[in-house]
């Protein structure tokens, strides 16, 4: 399905790890609708190699960068705009690493390095990227930048353990800098808050699989797959959704809005 709804646009694609990343989807759809981009990855996720399958077929060009170092965004945000021509009209943040769940560290135990360490990674990247961009002046007028999180923010989800406050204050970053970068450049800052999705990142919470069961049985619309999450960000890059910032944006099949489904309490017998 190609109708261009990106073309002429330059993009910066995160985190595509492997085909199950949701950062993968968002770079076929964004290619299919006309995009061009650069792919980038912290340095030892390049080392898994796969991500060179992923630029050969959406023709771009990929720059190593751990997210949490401002050299290498800065060296990211030059090179990009180098190799694409221009400024940068859309971003995706699609970074997510906690230690303390890696090593399945309960929330009220958690370790302070591995706390901080989380932080660093998968919400204070995205100040960094937007104040790295925001000097530079590298991202146009009316560009769009989009990061991804979790219901865990605003609803306790106790094996999400640190992650939730995390994702707290990465979507209190997008409104924040929202504001500012929206005032002086009108660039655009959103997150979507999308379903349990099958990728590294989310298979390796503990009890997933049957989280990922119970919010599809709640959700009206079965849980948002990761190719329905890339169709939302694309829109949101393109010039439909210009006037949207500042958001946190539910994309999880209706999952948010639902307080119980007729299946779940079917399941406890009470129907
Ligand atoms: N999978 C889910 O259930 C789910 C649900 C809602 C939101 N999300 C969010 O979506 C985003 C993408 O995760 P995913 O599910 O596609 O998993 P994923 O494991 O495929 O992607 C996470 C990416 O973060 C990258 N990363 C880690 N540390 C980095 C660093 N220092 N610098 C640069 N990149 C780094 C990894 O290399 C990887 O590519 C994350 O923010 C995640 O929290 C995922």
């Amino acid at each position: 399905m190609a109708n261009d709804l990106l073309k002429g646009k330059r993009g910066i694609i995160t985190g595509a790890l492997d085909e199950n990343s949701i950062a993968w989807k968002v770079a076929e759809k964004a290619h299919e609708q006309g995009a061009v981009f650069v792919l980038t990855n912290a340095p030892i996720a390049m080392r898994m190699g796969e991500i060179n399958a992923l630029a050969e077929k959406t023709n771009s060009k990929i720059i190593p960068a751990d997210a949490t170092s401002i050299e290498d965004l800065t060296k990211l945000f030059t090179e990009a705009q180098e190799v694409l021509g221009g400024k940068i009209d859309f971003v995706l943040h699609s970074i997510g690493m906690s230690v303390n769940i890696r090593k399945n560290i309960p929330y009220t135990e958690s370790n302070y390095d591995y706390f901080s360490k989380g932080i660093d990674v998968s919400a204070m990247s995205l100040h960094k990227m937007l104040a790295v961009a925001k000097k530079m002046d590298a991202i146009s007028e009316w560009g769009s930048v989009v990061a991804l999180t979790y219901m865990a923010a605003q609803r306790t989800y106790p094996f999400y353990t640190d992650m939730a406050d995390i994702k707290a204050m990465l979507e209190s970053i997008a409104r924040s800098f929202g504001y500012h970068y929206g005032v002086e450049k009108k660039v655009r800052i959103n997150t979507v808050s999308q379903s349990p999705t099958k990728t590294t990142a989310g298979t390796g919470i503990k009890g997933f699989g049957d989280f990922y069961d119970f919010a599809d049985s709640i959700a009206p619309l079965g849980n948002a797959s990761a190719e329905d999450c890339a169709n939302y960000c694309v829109t949101l890059f393109s010039d439909l959704t210009r006037m949207v910032t500042m958001q946190n944006l539910f994309h999880d099949g209706g999952y948010s809005s639902t307080g119980v489904s007729s299946e779940i309490l079917a399941k406890m017998g009470e129907e």
